[in-house]
C-alpha cells in the first residue's frame, strides 16, 4: 500500500473535502467561508445533526458559524469545561458515544445522544474546534474523526484575527 490514507478514506469524504476547498476558495470573506463549511458538512452527512465552529477567544471558546435545528445557549464555553472545553484544553479529538454517560457533557439539545469535537490547530496552537452533535447513540467513529481533522486543517486559516 503506497497511499494507505488515501485508500482508506471513503469516497464521500474525498468529495466533501473537494467541495469544501472550492467553497472556501469562492467565499468573499473568511466568515462566509466558515459558514459554508458548516452548511456543507450538515447538508452532506445525515448524522451531522448540528454543526458548529467554536473559536478560541482568550480563555474561552466563542461560538462562530453554526447550523442545525436549534441555537445553543452555550455561545461561550471556558476552555476546560464540557466536552468542547476538554478538546480545546488537550488538543485531542473527543468522540463521545453516549453523552448521558459522560459527566463532562454540557447539554445543548434534548435530541443529542452523541458528539464529536475536533480541535482546529494553527501554528501548533489550538485556535478553535469543530463540534458535531448527533441524534443517534455512537453516531461518530474514527473515520469521522480523521475526516473532520482534515476539515479542521482547511478551516484553520479562516479563524478571526484580532
Ligand atoms: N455539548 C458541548 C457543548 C456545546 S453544544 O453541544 C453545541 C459540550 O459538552 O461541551
Amino acid at each position: 500500500m503506497s497511499h494507505p490514507i488515501a485508500e482508506e478514506r471513503p469516497a464521500v469524504h474525498g468529495d466533501a473535502l473537494n467541495g469544501l476547498r472550492a467553497a472556501i476558495a469562492q467565499a468573499a470573506q473568511p466568515e462566509a467561508a466558515a459558514q459554508r463549511v458548516v452548511e456543507l458538512l450538515h447538508d452532506r452527512f445525515a448524522h451531522y445533526d448540528w454543526v458548529g465552529i467554536y473559536w478560541v477567544d482568550g480563555s474561552d471558546l466563542a461560538l462562530g458559524p453554526w447550523i442545525g435545528p436549534e441555537a445553543t445557549e452555550h455561545t461561550r464555553i471556558p476552555i476546560g469545561t464540557g466536552i468542547c472545553g476538554a478538546a480545546a484544553a488537550s488538543g485531542q479529538t473527543e468522540i463521545v458515544p453516549d453523552v448521558e454517560a459522560d459527566p463532562r457533557y454540557l447539554a445543548c439539545f434534548a435530541s443529542t445522544r452523541s458528539e464529536i469535537v475536533v480541535p482546529i490547530f494553527d501554528g501548533g496552537e489550538v485556535v478553535g474546534e469543530i463540534d458535531v452533535d448527533g441524534s443517534d447513540l455512537a453516531a461518530f467513529d474514527e473515520v469521522d474523526a480523521r475526516f473532520l481533522e482534515e476539515v479542521a486543517a482547511l478551516v484553520a486559516p479562516l479563524r478571526p484575527r484580532t
